[in-house]
């Protein structure tokens, strides 16, 4: 049994294992040069043998115990034919899509356009670095998936005036959830054994909406997710009652952002947690490092854990701190073992 599935499924409080959001990426200057040679990010997303490297790239260099396959919540939209840009210094930039044209497609050409996708996770799970790890799948949550459909680019303040088309949302949630419930499928068949959702704009939906634009349609992906009998981990990230949001998802690991306060959310959830500490914590120094790592694991010290941030690594941080923070964890499980 691998490390995070002993933490998921047999609530195994004396280990803590570790893998990062954003593992693979821009901090990493061997992913820099691949980066440099396929300036089109989503072109990269599709090429199987770049995306095989840059997943194993980050198992290669540390002791992690899971890989991420190396695409982008985004590839949804570009598969159900929406033109996907990744703008310097900018982020995502969509081009322009209609209830009428996600409504009108098909599934068999989002499973063809994401095909290279499924291929690269096949590739992925072949390999022998990864025996006794994990290789992780994921997808946006729905309602995030929405946001970058209808606005476009990332949300800056407000959401443009079109969310408060109820009628358009509720319908556009619809056929999203059925591409990534596809999407789901699509990686777990061909080797992701946790699948990921990442809600990054869940804290903009207010109380009234939740359940209509976060639970119900996140609700069905796990059940999807778990006719398979694949831990589900869910980011609903920002959002403002972590309590009553796995109540009500019952996901099999909640991923807390760097605003929750971990001494609070342990009093009040029981399920396997995930993450937490600001990613801005590895731009500083060593003993800062080693200061928050050790307080998030000796809060969680008796509840199932994984060691993760609170959001993805940060461009600018030095790998080298990573290297470090991996051996914090280490030395936390020797000392607890
Ligand atoms: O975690 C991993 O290592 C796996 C790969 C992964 C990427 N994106 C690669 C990526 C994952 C899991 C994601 C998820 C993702 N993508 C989210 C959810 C998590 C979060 O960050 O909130 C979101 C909102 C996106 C959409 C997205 N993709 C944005 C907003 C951006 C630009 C800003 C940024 O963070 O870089 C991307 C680009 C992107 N996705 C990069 C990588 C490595 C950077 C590409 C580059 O310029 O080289």
């Amino acid at each position: 049994m691998t490390p995070l599935t002993r933490v998921i499924t047999k609530k195994d409080t004396n280990i803590k294992p570790i893998w990062l959001m954003r593992q693979a990426g821009r901090y990493l200057p061997e992913f820099r040069k691949i980066r440099k040679k396929n300036q089109n990010f989503v072109k990269l997303c599709l090429n199987t043998k770049e995306v095989k490297n840059i997943t194993l790239q980050p198992i290669k260099r540390y002791d992690l115990d899971a890989a991420i396959i190396f695409s982008d919540i985004l590839m949804v939209p570009f598969g159900l034919g929406q033109n996907v840009e990744f703008k310097k210094n900018f982020g995502p930039f969509l081009g322009p899509i209609s209830l009428k044209d996600v409504k009108d497609f098909d599934q068999k050409s989002f499973k063809k356009k994401l095909d290279p996708v499924y291929k690269s996770i096949c590739k992925v799970k072949k390999e022998k670095i990864l025996k006794n790890k994990d290789l992780i799948g994921f997808v946006g949550g729905p309602w995030t998936i929405l946001v970058y459909m209808l606005n476009r680019y990332s949300p800056k303040k407000k959401l443009e005036k079109i969310f408060s088309d109820k009628f358009l949302i509720k319908e556009m949630l619809k056929y999203i959830n059925k591409y990534i419930s596809l999407h789901i499928q699509s990686q777990i068949r061909s080797g992701a054994n946790i699948i990921q959702i990442f809600d990054s704009w869940a804290g903009l939906v207010s109380d009234k909406n939740l359940e209509e634009y976060i639970y119900k349609p996140t609700k069905n992906l796990i059940k999807v997710t778990k006719s398979f009998k694949v831990p589900c981990i869910c980011f609903p990230r920002n959002i403002k009652n972590y309590k009553e949001y796995t109540e009500i998802i019952k996901p099999d690991v909640i991923n807390i952002d760097y605003n929750v306060n971990p001494n609070e959310i342990i009093k009040n959830i029981k399920i396997p947690i995930q993450g937490g500490m600001d990613p801005k914590v590895l731009l500083s120094s060593k003993k800062n490092i080693e200061k928050f790592t050790n307080y998030y694991l000796r809060v969680f010290e008796n509840h199932p854990y994984i060691f993760n941030l609170g959001h993805g690594v940060l461009p600018q941080t030095d790998p080298n701190m990573i290297q470090y923070l991996i051996k914090l964890v280490r030395m936390f499980n020797e000392r607890s073992s």
